[in-house]
């Protein structure tokens, strides 16, 4: 029998970190997965074989500093063992209700104003996807959603803003995209590249068009390389949101759903975007689709600038040949589920499948 006690879910666990209460997070998963994705903060108790075998007394030789315990595995059924038998040795511990598949939905928040505009960095931690609401006066934009619509909504209306334009900046692989949900459940126009290969009617834009809400333009590049339709956003010179093009630390892959030809060709376009983006001035801020660690709850805006990113970043002071052989030999493993994700973000529906299976494990979307 199953003692309701022991579980906790994600969304009281994401408040205790966002409040900095003291809570001893300890991940009982195989080392490998936890090397996957992981809870910013968490110890790695290599326990999980042990409770698979049956042994009932796994932490007889742990030491845990005082506080509450929770104990996280991939579902939420081998960390409610573990929590137990932590429970067994006077610890107040908890289980993490649906492990890191439910984990996989917190997110938290950085925000950053300018004059005429504010910016607010939706991110879920797990994976590592950033999404963006944009307001000015009463008007916003929201980029690349990746949660449902009403997490959206109620930061727009919490900020006096009605979102007026939604758009992906680009046919994600890795997540189920919640911008056409979004644009269904709040009446904002569906902004998308005309090169854009989906089934499904939007408004089209093309390279140099403006989008304007409030007071802010929002200026249309056609960026191709990690996809073909991949587009970055600006806003005068101050802000640039790259997508999967351009990270802080890396750049996009421009592999997937490619064979080797058609990766040379993609890495060979992706070369000419960034040279067209670096172009940009030094002090614009990079906003990307994603980060390759877990998110913390600090509250700091993960940013860059583009003469930071081309000061640090090597594999961009590379020729064009030297490039192209660079990222097309250090691609990473495809990310799970990837094929599906694609096929359901192209359809622009994923009705009959669960997000919470097909978007379990990392983002793989970078090369640094
Ligand atoms: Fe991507």
């Amino acid at each position: 029998m199953v003692d309701e006690d022991l579980k906790i879910d994600a969304k009281k666990l994401a408040s205790w970190l966002s409040k900095k209460e003291p809570v001893t997070i300890l991940d009982v998963r195989p080392k490998e997965e936890r090397e996957e994705w992981s809870i910013p903060g968490s110890i790695h108790a290599d326990v999980y074989q042990k409770i698979k075998a049956g042994e009932n007394n796994v932490f007889s030789d742990y030491k845990l500093p005082d506080g509450p315990v929770v104990t996280v595995c991939g579902a939420g059924k081998t960390s409610m063992i573990a929590a137990e038998q932590l429970r067994r040795k006077g610890f107040e511990a908890y289980s993490l209700q649906g492990g890191m598949k439910a984990w996989n939905f917190v997110w938290n928040i950085a925000e950053i104003s300018f004059g005429d505009f504010k910016i607010i960095q939706v991110r879920r931690s797990a994976k590592g996807c950033l999404s963006y609401i944009v307001g000015s006066n009463n008007e916003a934009v929201v980029i690349d959603a990746s949660l449902d619509p009403a997490v959206y909504q109620n930061l727009a209306k919490e900020n006096g803003w009605k979102i007026r334009y939604v758009m992906d900046t680009h046919i994600h692989a890795d997540y189920i995209s919640r911008t056409r949900e979004l644009s269904k459940a709040s009446g904002a126009v569906h902004v998308m590249i005309d090169k854009a290969n989906v089934d499904y009617t939007f408004s089209p834009v093309k390279d140099g068009d403006v989008v304007l809400f409030g007071k802010a333009p929002l200026e249309v590049i056609h960026t191709p390389g990690h996809t073909w339709e991949s587009t970055s956003y600006k806003i005068k010179d101050l802000v640039v949101f790259t997508g999967d093009t351009l990270f802080i630390d890396g750049v996009g892959r421009p592999d997937l759903k490619a064979n080797n030809d058609e990766a040379v060709k993609k890495s060979e376009q992706l070369y000419k975007s960034l040279s067209r983006l670096l172009q940009l001035g030094t002090s614009t801020l990079v906003l990307p689709a994603h980060t390759s660690d877990a998110v913390p709850f600090d509250g700091k805006l993960l940013t860059s600038s583009i003469g930071a990113i081309k000061e640090n970043l090597q594999l961009l002071k590379l020729s064009k040949t030297e490039f192209v052989q660079y990222t097309v030999s250090r691609i990473p493993p495809a990310p799970p589920n990837y094929l599906t994700i694609a096929g359901l973000n192209k359809k622009g529906s994923y009705k009959g499948y669960s997000p919470y299976d097909l978007e379990a494990g990392a983002n793989r979307c970078a090369i640094a």
